[in-house]
């Protein structure tokens, strides 16, 4: 069978988990997923990364003996994964006794090779990041990735020859363009490779609490040389073993760690002669209100109250939560660009795309067959046969998203395909067609839904494992491998419940209430404003209606903006006053049509400049595709009429 071995990066064990580092291994666990329902056996691993200075600081400041602090560490890192419904096969922790092996032996190797040498260090050393750093590489002394303070480090220590692999790396990066993705995280890391690369320290004189270097027991191994080997620790290196499940087709990392990942652990695997990974996929960074979460800024959403908080408040089980959670992560922003987190849009997401979109249809769906089973008695149950190219495509181009990593997309196109059933119920009036006594439409409709349904269910199963599982329970099929989704009716797979409530619609009193425990959390008990409240309803009030001020204007002059087919300078008067703007029409209308009409427009935007002209407002109107029609009074009114 097809394999496919992906990881996570391993966490820091003295920092709690937050929103940014569950949102790693949750999109891992959806890649995981979708592998396994290509037909792949998945090697899939996360885990924790245990030993260093400040590890055992921070053991000592909770009075605990080292080992007893990571272990417990580690068994809460691993309990909120396994409650995130994250479907790792290993979850290594660097503490591991197979892992201590192989970086000893790594590290014996290429010392008897003449790769690791003994040297003597005197530079920078950022506690936070475990980085060893230049004089240059600070920022106003202070550390350039994390902002905190550094230490001086000046001791003897075991180097590693990067420099030898500079060449060798950048052949690889030109054989291999798409190695480090997304394309400008390579690129970053070419340049830092042509900047020049010095040979890096990988031991610690001073540092108790790590690997010990198995020929100086004076020394452990820098925790970064020791964590990078997780992953050979993991496909089985020195086994049999390794042969099959080693290269990893993807180690997924964020943006930080990068260099680590596409200098640092390639080189040693050149180094090592083993073949280097497939891919390396750098994401971009969960934010909060635009900065970065981090326990100092006190911004860290914490995913196990968030669960916790959706379950309580909005009256579903944790499993369910966690899907809410899953389907949110994955859906919102582009994977690879930065997001910011917003309780706001996480709720109307799951008033919008959970409870509306999808537990309507469900419902709708069971509430419909039962009623009409009777009816549709002796016909013959298969789904449209108008519909079947529709899924066939959503579905192959679904698949090319999430091989891309490209969730997001997959998930929208999904959800069309949802918008295409509820749609279909609204055109084709299945209780109309009852009581005509069209039994054979009436049986073709249905038999579209269940099936639909069924892509559907597969098709959010990466995401959203409980989801699946409960719509599949419910229309009584079951879960499938990609390649055997088929347009056929759901044969003795019937459906027997009449009605179930996927995820129930959230009130206004409970996204209050949901707000308000998720913002007490950050400022210790304050409530969710009441236009919050509004916007996770996706509602908006009169109020902010009555902000935009809509006039009525007529054009006067019009002309093309030089250098650009898109943008068109307008001259317009609305009452007395006249008004340059500068609209994106270019494409759809010639200017000398616009002369003399009327239009709407917002009257009291900010002006901006585009293309060096300061447009004074903004005009109305609608898209859809590549047409475009601008908006106007059905009469013609004296200019500068307020728009109501
Ligand atoms: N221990 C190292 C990794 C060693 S891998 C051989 C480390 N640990 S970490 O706990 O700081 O980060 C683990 C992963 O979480 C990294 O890939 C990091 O980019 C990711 N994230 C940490 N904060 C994040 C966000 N706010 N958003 C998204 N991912 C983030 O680095």
């Amino acid at each position: 069978m097809d394999r496919f071995f992906l990881t996570t990066a391993i966490y820091y064990i003295n920092d709690k988990p937050h929103l940014g580092s569950v949102s790693e291994t949750i999109a891992a666990d959806f890649i995981a997923r979708y592998q396994r329902k290509l037909g792949r056996e998945v090697l899939f691993s996360t885990g924790t990364d245990e030993h260093s200075q400040k590890v055992e600081r921070t053991a000592l400041a909770a009075g605990q003996p080292v080992e007893q602090y990571t272990a417990a560490a580690a068994a809460s890192w691993k309990a909120l994964f396994d409650r995130l419904a994250i479907s790792y096969s290993r979850f290594i922790r660097t503490t591991d006794a197979d892992h201590i092996k192989v970086v000893q032996e790594m590290f014996q190797k290429l010392y008897d090779q003449g790769d690791i040498y003994k040297g003597s260090y005197d530079g920078w050393y950022c506690l936070k990041d475990e980085a060893f750093l230049l004089e240059s590489d600070l920022v106003e002394g202070k550390c350039p990735h994390c902002g905190l303070e550094v230490q001086h480090v000046s001791e003897v220590n075991y180097f590693f020859r990067l420099s030898k692999y500079q060449d060798a790396l950048l052949a690889w990066y030109e054989q291999h363009p798409d190695f480090v993705q997304p394309p400008m995280r390579s690129n970053e890391l070419v340049n830092v490779m042509r900047g020049g690369l010095r040979d890096i320290s990988v031991s610690r004189s001073t540092v108790k609490w790590g690997v010990p270097v198995p020929f100086d027991t004076d020394q452990t191994v820098y925790v970064w040389f020791d964590a990078l080997i997780n992953y050979a620790t993991v496909a089985g290196y020195g086994t049999d073993r390794f042969a099959t499940d080693w290269p990893a087709d993807l180690h997924l990392i964020g943006k930080d760690i990068t260099r680590f990942h596409g200098i640092i652990w390639p080189a040693m695997l050149m180094a090592l002669n083993i073949p280097l990974p497939r891919h390396v996929f750098a994401h971009g960074f969960w934010n909060f209100e635009g900065e970065k979460m981090s326990k100092s800024l006190g911004n860290v959403v914490d995913p196990a109250a968030l669960i916790e908080n959706l379950s309580r408040l909005i009256g579903i089980d944790e499993p369910m939560a966690v899907d809410a959670l899953r389907y949110y992560l994955c859906r919102e922003g582009t994977y690879g660009l930065d997001v910011d987190f917003s309780s706001q849009r996480l709720l109307l997401r799951f008033n919008t795309d959970l409870a509306n979109d999808l537990g309507n249809l469900l419902n709708r769906t069971l509430n419909m067959y039962a009623k009409f089973r009777p009816q549709i008695e002796g016909q013959p149950f298969e789904p449209k046969a108008s519909l079947a190219e529709l899924f066939a495509t959503t579905l192959a181009s679904v698949s090319t998203d999430y091989s891309n990593l490209q969730f997001s997309a997959g998930l929208e196109k999904t959800w069309m395909l949802v918008n295409v059933l509820n749609k279909m119920i609204e055109d084709d009036k299945p209780w109309a067609l009852a009581k005509s006594g069209d039994a054979a439409g009436l049986a073709t409709h249905l038999a579209t839904l269940l099936t639909g349904l069924w892509y559907v269910a597969n098709l959010v199963e990466p995401c959203m494992p409980t989801v699946s599982d409960r719509l599949l329970g419910a229309i009584r099929r079951p879960q499938a491998a990609w390649s055997d989704l088929a347009w056929r009716g759901p044969g003795s797979d019937l459906p027997e419940e009449s009605s179930t409530v996927l995820f129930p619609r959230i009130q206004p009193d409970q996204l209050e209430d949901f707000l308000a425990a998720q913002t007490a959390r950050k400022t210790g008990g304050t409530t969710a404003a009441p236009s919050a409240v509004a916007e996770a309803s996706g509602l908006i009030t009169i109020d902010d209606v009555s902000k935009v001020q809509l006039r009525v204007a007529t054009i006067l002059e019009a002309e093309r903006v030089p250098e650009t087919d898109k943008l068109i300078k307008l001259r317009v008067k609305v009452g007395s006053e006249e008004r340059t703007i500068v609209a994106g029409i270019g494409k759809h209308y010639d200017p000398g049509v616009l002369v003399g009409k009327q239009i709407v427009i917002v009257a009291n935007l900010q002006p901006r400049k585009l293309k060096g002209i300061t447009s004074q407002g903004m005009l109305l109107a609608a898209s859809v595709g590549d047409e475009m029609a601008l908006l106007a009074p059905m009469a013609v009114l004296p200019d500068g009429a307020e728009v109501h």
